[in-house]
């Protein structure tokens, strides 16, 4: 990165937060740019200037969002990746101002401090200045980020990022990628996209042309352009070809985050505690509570052993009503625990309703790359360890009949978010973009199938069965389209589930 900013000739640098100064010394390594940098940690920042890193005039002490350096050539860096929401007050309001200086719709507060660190740091550059930072990963899909790669594309000639499979900060859980914009000043439509597999390769590729191009335009239009540029050649036809039979799931059925609780003990009271207080049956809801409950889901929450371990305490009563001795009891119990007090509790009215509390058609798991959908024939509300379906077309069995398909897992890979350590978290506004095949026919006794293989453990027996089944059988899919599909989930599980990738040396 550093050989990249000074190859144009680079006589000033811009490292907006050194902290230890890794990228101070690789600058004083390929060149004699005059450095400039900001460091907010005062332990590092002397060490730096008194390693002679950079010049004490050169150097600021302090929040690099307040600094307004003098205009650079160049810029090199990785800033702090903080949610604004968790910085101090004054810094979260100059990220804030520094965002919506450059940009019409400003930023959020659920953003993170990275992307005002892009704006001013960019805005600190030349004319034909040039920026290599290290983001991450988030920058390529989090929809605060979308009006950035606007202003990206209104601010430089030429942009690319670049992923690495072997992680480039084992230490980090976090997964970043590199992003090299270029020709400040100029503007582009598009982003080049290099995907590598060892720390090596990008080390020597770093000056190479990119392999793959995404559209601005898809990205602002929400699109996973970079996971898309993930996929092989054969994927991609794959998908293109499949495209006429499938629908957003959306089309199909909403997806809905499961109620919130505030007090999971309180709210979903054991068999003892209903007796203690003679809780009436008429105020107690079968639920579906717990991931544990969600792992032995079959096709249905009938056939699951899941019946009603917990039920929901939600009197029947209408919301100012009188509650009955028995449901007032209970309450009163919740007050002396001081359940009432808690922050969720506090802003509802009144304090015991649990809302938003609806008999979902389906339930979807959350936390898994092959989540089990079942249908909610028991008539189970469900927390949010689930999300809660309500269908708009077809019946709960074409869902699942369409649902349990490897395209479906591709759709997931392409679509859903992953925490740092790879486990993906199906949210209802991206689960609900997932693509899954329009089922006229579903195979006689093929739902029965999925629910045994469920039944066995065997998740992917299941999406694996609707491959033959649905894709091959009813849709009459060919073999080489199917197969292109499996592979394609295999790649990106691949970058996904990086855990066990470790660093080589070499
Ligand atoms: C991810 S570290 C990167 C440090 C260095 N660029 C590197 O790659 O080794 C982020 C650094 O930003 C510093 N920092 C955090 N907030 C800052 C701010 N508002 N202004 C300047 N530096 C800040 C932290 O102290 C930390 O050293």
């Amino acid at each position: 990165m550093a050989r990249w900013v000074l190859a144009n000739g680079a006589r000033t640098v811009l490292e907006p937060s050194f902290g230890d100064g890794v990228f101070l010394r690789a600058l004083a390594a390929a060149g004699d740019a005059r450095v400039l940098g900001a460091e907010l940690n005062p332990a590092p920042f002397s060490a730096a200037v008194a390693d002679g890193l950079l010049r004490g005039d050169d150097a600021h002490g302090g929040d690099f969002l307040a600094w307004h350096p003098p205009p650079v050539d160049a810029v090199i860096g990785n800033p702090p990746y903080v949610r604004l929401r968790h910085l101090p007050v004054d810094q979260q309001a100059r990220a804030l101002e520094v965002a919506a200086a450059a940009i019409p719709e400003g930023m959020q507060s659920s953003g993170s401090v990275w992307m005002a660190f892009v704006l001013h740091a960019a805005n600190a550059l030349r004319v034909g200045g040039r920026m290599a930072l290290v983001l991450p990963f988030e920058l390529t899909h989090v929809r605060y980020a979308r009006p950035l790669w606007r202003w990206l594309g209104s601010a430089f000639g030429a942009l690319r990022v670049v992923r690495v499979h072997e992680r480039l900060f084992p230490e980090l859980l976090q997964d970043v990628v590199v992003l090299f914009a270029e020709d400040r000043g100029g503007s582009t439509a598009d982003v080049g996209f290099e995907a590598l597999e060892t720390v090596a390769s990008f080390v020597s590729a770093v000056p190479r042309a990119a392999s793959a191009s995404v559209s601005i335009e898809a990205l602002l239009a929400g699109e996973r352009g970079f996971m898309e540029a993930l996929l092989p050649r054969a994927v991609h036809d794959a998908l293109l070809a499949l495209a006429p039979l499938t629908v957003p799931v959306r089309a199909l059925c909403s997806f809905h985050i499961g109620y919130v609780s505030a007090d999971k003990d309180f709210f979903h009271p054991d068999a003892a505690t209903c007796a203690r207080f003679s809780v009436p049956e008429a105020s107690l809801v079968p639920a579906l509570t717990s991931s544990r409950q969600v792992q032995r889901l079959r096709t249905s929450t009938i056939a699951s052993e899941t019946a009603s371990e917990r039920r929901l305490f939600l009197p029947r009563s209408a919301p100012n009503a009188v509650l009955s001795s028995a449901d007032a009891a209970y309450v009163a119990h919740g007050e002396s625990l001081g359940v009432h007090q808690r922050y969720k509790c506090r802003t509802r009215q009144p304090w015991f309703r649990v809302p938003d509390v609806r008999v979902p058609d389906v339930v979807l798991s959350v936390f898994s790359e092959r989540p089990i959908l079942a249908i909610n024939d028991a008539g189970f509300v469900a927390t949010n360890s689930l999300l809660c379906g309500f269908l708009k077309a077809g019946t709960a069995e074409a869902l699942v009949a369409a649902w349990y398909t490897s395209l479906t897992v591709l759709g997931l890979e392409l679509q859903v978010h992953a925490l740092g350590g790879g486990v993906m978290v199906v949210v209802p506004g991206e689960a609900g973009k997932v693509r899954v095949v329009r089922v006229a026919a579903i195979p006689d006794g093929h739902v029965e199938r999925l629910a045994a293989a469920l039944a066995a453990g065997d998740v992917a027996g299941a999406y694996a069965l609707g491959d033959d089944a649905i894709l091959r059988g009813v849709l009459g899919v060919s073999a080489e389209t199917v197969a292109a599909v499996q592979e394609g989930v295999r790649v990106l599980a691949r970058w996904r589930d990086r855990r066990g990738s470790a660093v080589t040396t070499d």
